[in-house]
């Protein structure tokens, strides 16, 4: 028996949640014939303040997805991400423009515009069905197929398939179903973020793109996310404050944090969100037809926006698994890789890293940051050594990982290559 013909090919799959990552998901099946459908809750894309920078390996995956030159185009390759302390005082930088030229360079783009360019994409795939107004509820598996039960506008409904993919966000059902709702180790933070994204002149105090401040008390990050003026303010505030305390707070917190201590008159503040930051990881990303990717997976705090880039970098490994299962390449074994392998990249680089990134800010003495932290070091180094600066730099490309090294079979002239496939 040949390889091809023995090819079970994928009839059906779920993808739970069209965040950035169920959509990503979602288009990458489709694109390769296989019939998805996008269940959402929601009427509509999220646009809430959230992602708005991803990292080389996040980028690589859009690439394969098709959509790379069309999130570029509309955001923008940010330059230097540097560290002060909140007088204004430059710390010590990262000049990202010494990977100018590599097609991986960090985009930043507000997440809600991501989210337009991968639903503009699916809306083009006949395999793919998003369907709005869709909860899920609850789910069962046995040995053929998997199902979730739904909440519709149209009452309840039971959907099924070969393999659910959650990607239904922090608060996942699909995690909770499979776990129990108190189950999802790991720790929540004492501080909590308000993300806001504010117009502001930055450029007149000499702000680089990106630019994180060293305080104990007035900590935070302020970046430029559009072309046309739009910050991206996150501070970090005491626990237990309300949402409306934190707001009617907020002009005295940008005057004692904003370069020129501004009156709420000098800027706009156009979003504006608190959170509480998080770093977990489920138990399993997969029980039998149940996949978990990104922050139903694992939750990391913003601060070096590892979060959606780990989301995204789990959507294109798990996808070269369910190909792998589609083309007759690999059994489902390939599917407790992805569990191992991605849990792993999460407890070895994601969670360690992330932590460091926002310890960085508010737990050291601002004054002593440059003689005692040793990443803020390695900073100043790359400043006068390119490339030490280079490789640094491409150090977050270790959360990448090739599923289709566990393909059981060679790819042969592209025999059973991903683009081989007829859609
Ligand atoms: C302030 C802030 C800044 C950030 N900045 C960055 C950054 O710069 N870079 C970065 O990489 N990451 C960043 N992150 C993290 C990033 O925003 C998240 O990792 C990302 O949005 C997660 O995407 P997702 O698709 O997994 O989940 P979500 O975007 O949360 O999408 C989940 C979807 O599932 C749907 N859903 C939920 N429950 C159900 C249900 N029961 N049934 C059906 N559908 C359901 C929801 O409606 C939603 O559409 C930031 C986060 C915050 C809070
Ligand atoms: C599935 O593939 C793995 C290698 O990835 C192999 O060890 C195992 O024997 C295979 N199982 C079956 C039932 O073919």
């Amino acid at each position: 028996m040949t390889t091809s013909t023995s090819a079970p090919g994928l009839k059906s799959v779920i993808v739970v949640g069209a965040g950035p990552a169920g959509l990503l998901m979602s288009l990458l099946l489709a694109k390769q014939g296989i019939p998805v459908q996008l269940l959402d809750s929601g009427s509509t894309l999220d646009r809430q303040p959230r992602a708005t920078h991803y990292g080389p390996p996040a980028v690589y995956e859009l690439a394969r997805a098709g959509v790379v030159e069309e999130v570029r185009a509309r955001g923008f390759t940010p330059k230097v991400v540097c560290w002060r302390k909140n007088d204004g005082t430059y710390l010590a930088g990262l000049d990202g423009s010494v990977l100018d030229g590599a097609p991986d360079r960090l985009i930043c783009l507000p997440l809600d515009q991501l989210g337009e360019i991968l639903h503009k994409h699916i809306m083009a795939l006949p395999k793919a069905d998003l369907k709005w107004n869709h909860k899920v509820t609850g789910l069962g598996q046995d040995d053929q197929k998997a199902w979730v039960e739904i909440e519709t506008p149209e009452g309840p409904k039971r959907l099924e398939a070969e393999y659910v993919i959650g990607c239904d966000g922090a608060n996942s059902q699909v995690r909770r179903s499979l776990f129990g709702d108190m189950n999802f180790p790991g720790r929540t933070w004492d501080e909590q973020i308000v993300a806001t994204n504010t117009y502001y002149d930055f450029n007149k105090f000499g702000y680089e793109d990106a630019n994180f401040i060293i305080d104990r008390e007035h900590w935070h990050m302020a970046s430029r996310i559009t072309n046309d003026g739009l910050w991206r303010v996150t501070y970090g505030e005491k626990p237990g404050k309300t949402r409306e305390q934190l707001f009617e707070e907020l002009p005295a917190k940008f005057e004692a944090i904003l370069p020129g201590h501004p009156k709420p008159e000098q800027y706009k503040v156009a979003n504006f969100s608190p959170y509480k930051v998080h770093q977990r990881l489920a138990e399993k990303m997969r029980v039998g037809r149940f996949l978990l990717a990104a922050d139903a997976a694992h939750l990391c705090n913003p601060f070096g926006g590892l979060g959606l880039t780990g989301g995204i970098v789990d959507v294109g490994g798990l996808f070269d698994c369910l190909i792998g299962i589609h083309n007759g390449v690999a059994n489902d074994s390939i599917l407790d890789k992805y569990d191992e392998i991605r849990r792993q990249k999460y407890l070895e680089l994601i969670d360690p890293i992330s932590t460091e990134n926002i310890r960085r800010l508010f737990d050291q003495d601002p004054d002593k940051a440059m003689e005692t932290d040793e990443f803020l070091k390695l900073c100043k180094k790359t400043e006068t050594d390119e490339a030490f600066s280079r490789e640094f730099q491409n150090g977050v490309n270790g959360i990448k990982y090739d599923f289709t090294q566990h393909y059981l079979k060679e790819l042969e002239n592209g025999d059973f290559g991903v683009g081989a496939v007829a859609p």
